[in-house]
C-alpha cells in the first residue's frame, strides 16, 4: 500500500486515521467519567506486541492504532477519577486537543516563532495573575524539576555574578530549604555544583512547616562562617503532606539579607487562586515554580518558571552564538530557558484558560481543596482509622488503617497500599511520614467525585480487615 517514492505516508486517508483516533480518544474519555472497577492487566497479544523487536516492515495504520489504544487502556492513567496516587494530572480534554495541535504544528520555542511565541508569553502572564504573582518574565518548562533548576541558576548568578562562565571553584554557596523539600531542589543543586552537602535542611514544626526562626540562625550562622547564602526555597504545597511554608517571615528574612528567595509551588500554588491568605508572602518571592500538569489540569508535560525581575533568566541563560544571531530579535526563548529546542507547551494552558476561564479552575480546585476535607472528617470520625489532628493545608490526606488487634501499624498499611494497589478500584500509594507508614490520597483531579473520595476508605477498610483476618 505505501508508495516507496514517497516515504513515511499513511497507509490510508490522513482524514480516516485522524477519526480512528477522534474515536479512540473519545472512548477513553469516556470510560475516565466513571471509575472502573478494576485495572485490567497486560493481555497476552500485548506482551507480545511488546516484546518484539523493530519492525522493519509497516503494520496498517489502524492495526498500529488500535494496538496503541489498547496499550494506553491497559496502563495506568491517572485521569481516571480514583487515581490519588502521588501527585496525579487530569489529561484536561481541551489540553489533549492543544497538545494535537502543538504537536502538528511542531514550532521550535528555542528562537522566535512569531504568534507561538507571543502566545507562550501572554500564558506565563496569565499564570503569574492567576496565582496573584507579579511576574516580569518566565517560560515554560518540562516540568517542576526544570523549573526549579532554572530559577536556582539565576539565584547562583545573582548570588555569585559570573559563576556561570567561572564556575565554583574556591566559593562557599549555601542554599536552605525544609527537609521535606522536593528532592528536584536537591537535584537542581547538585547539578549547579553547590553541592548536596550545602543544601541546609531547615527543621520543620508539628504542622510540616519550615521554621523561620531555625532558618535566620542557619543562614547568619553561615555567613559569619564565610558561607555565601545562594538561595532559600519555601515550597507552597510540599510533596509529602501538602505543607505550606510561611512565605512572608521567609521572605522578610531574605530581603533583610538580599538572598534570592524561590517558591516551589510546583504542586500547591495553583490553591494561590482560591485561598490566597494560606500564600500570603509569595508575591514577594524571586521566582516561583507552578506545575500546570499537576493542578492546572492539563496533560505532561507543562510547568511555568516565573521571575520577579526581567532580566534574571537572561542573565543567566543568554549567550551570543554565530547561528543564534541577535540583530533581529532582542533576545531568543532560548536565552532565558534551559533547554534549546521546546515545543509550545504553552498552548494547551492558553487554550484551557479561554476554553473555560479562569473561574472554572478556582471552581475545579476548590472542588479538590473540599474533597480532602472530606476526607480528613469522615476519617477522622471513624475508630478504624488515623489521620493527622490538623485539617489538610491542600488537598493531601495522609490516613491510616488503625484495626484493634493490630500492633505492628506500618507493616500493616505497607501491606494494605499493595492490596489497594493490586485490587485496582482506588488508586493509593504510601509514604513514609516521620518514620511511619500512611496511605497518602492526593486530589488534583477534576472529574473526582464525593463518592470517589469515599471509596477510599470503604475499599481500605475491607481490604485491610481482610489482611488483618489473614494475619491472625
Ligand atoms: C513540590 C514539588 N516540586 C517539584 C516537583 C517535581 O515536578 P515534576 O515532576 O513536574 O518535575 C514535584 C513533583 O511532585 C513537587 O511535588
Amino acid at each position: 500500500m505505501t508508495d516507496p517514492d514517497r516515504p513515511l505516508r499513511l497507509d490510508a486517508p490522513r482524514e480516516e486515521a485522524l477519526e480512528h483516533v477522534a474515536k479512540l480518544v473519545a472512548e477513553a474519555w469516556r470510560s475516565f467519567d466513571r471509575p472502573r472497577p478494576e485495572e485490567p492487566p497486560l493481555d497476552e497479544r500485548l506482551r507480545a506486541i511488546l516484546q518484539a523487536g523493530l519492525p522493519d516492515a509497516p503494520v496498517s495504520v489502524h492495526e498500529a492504532l488500535d494496538d496503541a489504544a489498547r496499550a494506553m487502556d491497559e496502563s495506568i492513567a491517572q485521569p481516571r477519577p480514583r487515581y490519588f496516587a502521588f501527585i496525579g494530572s487530569s489529561g484536561l480534554e481541551i489540553g489533549a486537543l492543544g497538545d494535537l495541535l502543538a504537536a502538528t504544528y511542531d514550532m521550535n520555542l528555542a528562537v522566535d516563532a512569531r504568534a507561538a511565541t507571543v502566545l507562550e508569553q501572554q500564558a506565563v502572564r496569565w499564570v503569574g495573575e492567576f496565582i496573584g504573582y507579579p511576574a516580569a518574565n518566565g517560560a515554560f518548562t518540562s516540568g517542576g524539576t526544570i523549573s526549579n533548576m532554572t530559577a536556582l541558576a539565576a539565584a547562583r548568578e545573582r548570588a555569585l555574578p559570573g559563576s556561570r562562565a567561572a564556575g565554583l571553584g574556591g566559593l562557599r554557596p549555601a542554599v536552605y530549604a525544609s527537609a521535606e523539600v522536593h528532592y528536584s531542589i536537591t537535584r537542581a543543586v547538585e547539578l549547579l555544583g553547590i553541592g548536596s552537602d550545602r543544601l541546609r535542611d531547615v527543621p520543620i514544626d508539628a504542622e510540616h512547616r519550615m521554621r523561620p526562626d531555625l532558618l535566620a540562625e542557619a543562614i547568619d550562622r553561615d555567613i559569619a562562617g564565610g558561607v555565601t547564602p545562594v538561595a532559600v526555597v519555601a515550597t507552597a504545597g510540599t510533596t509529602l503532606t501538602g505543607a505550606i511554608d510561611p512565605l512572608a517571615p521567609i521572605a522578610e528574612i531574605c530581603e533583610a539579607r538580599g538572598i534570592w528567595f524561590h517558591v516551589d509551588g510546583a504542586y500547591g500554588l495553583p490553591a494561590a487562586a482560591v485561598v490566597p491568605d494560606r500564600f500570603a508572602g509569595v508575591e514577594r518571592a524571586d521566582s516561583v515554580s507552578v506545575d500546570a500538569h499537576k493542578w492546572l489540569y492539563v496533560p505532561k508535560a507543562c510547568s511555568v518558571a516565573l521571575v520577579r525581575e526581567r532580566d534574571a533568566l537572561s542573565q543567566t541563560f543568554a549567550h551570543e552564538q554565530g547561528y543564534l544571531p541577535h540583530q533581529q530579535h532582542e533576545l531568543h526563548a532560548a536565552d532565558i530557558t534551559l533547554e534549546y529546542s521546546r515545543p509550545l507547551r504553552a498552548l494547551k494552558l492558553w487554550l484551557a484558560f479561554r476554553a473555560h476561564g479562569a473561574a472554572q479552575f478556582r471552581e475545579a480546585i476548590g472542588r479538590n481543596l473540599a474533597e480532602a476535607q472530606l476526607l480528613h472528617r469522615s476519617a477522622a470520625g471513624r475508630p478504624d482509622f488515623e489521620t493527622f489532628d490538623a485539617p489538610p493545608h491542600l488537598s493531601i490526606v495522609p490516613i491510616r488503617h488503625v484495626p484493634a488487634h493490630v500492633a505492628a501499624l506500618d507493616a500493616h498499611n505497607q501491606a494494605l497500599a499493595e492490596a489497594i494497589q493490586a485490587d485496582g478500584r482506588v488508586y493509593l500509594a504510601s509514604a513514609l511520614i516521620e518514620g511511619a507508614v500512611w496511605l497518602r490520597p492526593c486530589f488534583v483531579n477534576y472529574r473526582t467525585t464525593d463518592d470517589d473520595v469515599m471509596a477510599i476508605l470503604d475499599v481500605a477498610a475491607e481490604l485491610g480487615e481482610r489482611i488483618e483476618k489473614e494475619g491472625r
